[in-house]
């Protein structure tokens, strides 16, 4: 899978309802430019009028004004602003909520600066949790709600839809859908606090069938070591602090302050897309989180070269 560029932008759409936003903005700008060109070209008119011929009669020139005023100031406005606002409404009502599928098929939660990602199962034993990384099947509307941990975030994944506010207290709902599969990057759109750049997601759409059997997997508690170096890995992540914050399925690893890390291998990126996913970064990331993401809630956890080494092995088995 490669990872995915930095392009977001709203202006390739790659569903329907980044599209129908897209139109509308394209409409906006054509509607708009025509008004700003046709008010220019008015005022310059009324300019080179008003020297070349003058009308001396006041009954005549009143008239001529009311004309205007009543023509250009009050019944063009009217009528493109309506035609616009008309637009606008049935934009939004194909934006709506219940427009998409009523069962959600993922909670995204907001934290300060990472995305909590559950997928919602019809038993609670198939509840699964993931970070900065939404799995969907392509072609489909996927229904999601949304909420906030802790402050006031924001959803977005331009080429997918327009932007929600993730507020603390409140659930919202938002569906997506990505016409083909690929990878489509979003960014929180809200200032959140000091690492709200670094507050990236992306979302991977599959073909329906490596979406189920992708989901099949991450409902697997995780592997067991299958090495010497991978069994000294998970015994110093359960005894070393990790697990005080972090979960990892299958393992005395229950923490809940930091993401589940029971398939953390599969992921294409850490720390909420500030690292590409992969040995050396994973080691950067564990030696000195705050040095690469000052303000993280993960903390140095002081360990020595050799256990590094084997708490890196360990979580990138974990597939
Ligand atoms: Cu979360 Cu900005």
């Amino acid at each position: 899978m490669p990872v995915p560029s930095l392009l977001q932008s709203v202006m390739r759409p790659a569903g329907a309802a980044a599209g129908d936003i897209a139109t509308m903005w394209w409409v906006m700008l054509v509607a708009g430019s025509l008004v700003g060109v046709a008010v220019i070209g008015v005022a310059i008119y009324a300019a080179l009028r008003r020297r070349r011929d003058r009308v001396d009669d006041p009954a005549e020139r009143d008239r001529v004004a009311t004309r205007w005023i009543v023509g250009a100031g009050a019944l063009f406005p009217a009528v493109v602003l309506t035609a616009l606002f008309v637009f606008t409404l049935v934009t939004l009502a194909a934006l709506h909520p219940d427009r998409g599928p009523r069962t959600p098929l993922v909670e995204v939660t907001g934290r300060q600066w990472w995305w909590q990602v559950r997928y919602l199962g019809e038993r609670s034993g198939d509840v699964v949790e993931s970070a900065n990384e939404i799995r969907i099947p392509a072609g489909q509307r996927i229904a999601l709600t949304l909420k906030s941990a802790d402050v006031i975030h924001s959803f977005w994944i331009p080429a997918l839809h327009g932007k929600l506010d993730m507020i603390p207290g409140r659930t919202t709902r938002l569906w997506i859908q990505a016409d083909t599969p690929g990878v489509y990057r979003g960014q929180c759109a809200e200032f959140c606090g000091l690492q709200h750049a670094n507050m990236r997601l992306v979302v991977v759409a599959l073909e329906p069938a490596a979406f189920a059997s992708w989901l099949a997997n991450e409902r697997q508690p995780a592997r067991e070591p299958t090495d010497h170096e991978a069994r000294e890995g998970r015994d110093l992540f359960v005894t070393a602090g990790c697990a005080v914050c972090h979960t990892i399925r299958g393992t005395p690893a229950r923490g809940t302050v930091g993401p589940d890390l029971t398939h953390v291998a599969s992921r294409l990126t850490l720390a909420a897309g500030t690292l590409t996913n992969g040995r050396g970064p994973l080691g950067g990331w564990i030696a000195n989180p705050q040095e690469l993401k000052p303000g993280a809630l993960m903390p140095r956890v002081p360990v020595g070269a050799h256990d590094l080494h084997a708490l890196v092995h360990y979580l990138e088995s974990l597939r």
